[in-house]
């Protein structure tokens, strides 16, 4: 797995980008209602989830037996800070389908972050589909420029780009220092991946990612080890994609 691999391309009209993702992923836990997934948080998948919440709110049901497993989360923010990811999820997606899927979030609310992130490492084994989203500087979870493909599930230090989107956009309470991440490795392992990507701003990243040599300054660029990634952007987003 480690040549990289031509990635499916999925470009789509903003209007109906969130629409068809969501369609695709109620079809998919439909087909397979165990489905271990892990989601991202973030503005790139708020649309994808407040979409999901409207379908499953006319049919219902589709997660009740699936699991999601807790992509990354902020080190140090207080249980129920706003940013929080599990707070965002639970928010944006998770309790708004009825029954809610079963939910295993990264548990920095201990006293030893290195044990929670080692322990979440065997969680996020045997993913069946790792949903993602793409950091303006090349970052998948939280796998900063530097990870490495081979890395675990592991507590990291974050890029200040990363801790400045903590408080800046997401309305955290204060600037976290670190997170604890899903690593590449158990994201490549996972048997399918998604990259979510949308808008301009993200143009560049993306081409980075999908276009030019895999490296360790955009760890999103290992993904194209994976047999099975797809790239779901909007116009927008795949504007240089050439
Ligand atoms: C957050 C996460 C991050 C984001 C990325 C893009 O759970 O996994 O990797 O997906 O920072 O964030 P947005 O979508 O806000 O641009």
């Amino acid at each position: 797995m480690s040549a990289p691999n031509a990635p499916a391309l999925r470009i789509l009209a903003p209007a109906a980008w969130a629409a068809t993702v969501a369609d695709e992923l109620v079809e998919r836990v439909r087909a397979e209602p165990r489905l271990r997934l892990c989601l991202p948080t973030g503005d790139t998948p708020s649309p994808l989830y407040a979409r999901l919440a409207e379908l499953e709110r006319a049919r219902g049901g589709s997660f009740a037996q699936a699991t999601v497993v807790g992509l990354d989360e902020w080190a140090d923010l207080p249980p129920g800070d706003p940013a929080r990811c599990d707070v965002r999820l639970r928010r944006e997606l998770l309790d708004r389908l009825v029954p809610p899927p079963r939910f295993i979030p990264i548990d920095v609310d201990g006293s030893d972050d290195e044990a929670a992130a080692r322990e979440h490492d065997e969680v996020a084994r045997n993913l069946d589909l790792a949903v993602l989203g793409l950091g303006m500087n090349g970052h998948v979870g939280f796998n900063e420029p530097g990870s490495r493909p081979d890395e675990p599930t592991r507590l990291v230090r974050l890029a200040l780009s990363s801790r400045e989107a903590a408080t800046a956009r997401y309305g955290a309470a204060r600037t976290p220092s670190g997170g604890i991440t899903v690593g590449m490795a158990r994201i490549l392992e996972a048997r399918e991946v998604w990259l979510l990507v949308t808008g301009e701003h993200k143009a560049a990243v993306l081409r980075r990612a999908v276009v030019e040599p895999e490296g360790p300054d955009c760890p999103a660029s290992y993904l194209r080890r994976h047999p099975r990634l797809t790239v779901f952007a909007d116009e927008a987003a795949a504007s240089l994609l050439g």
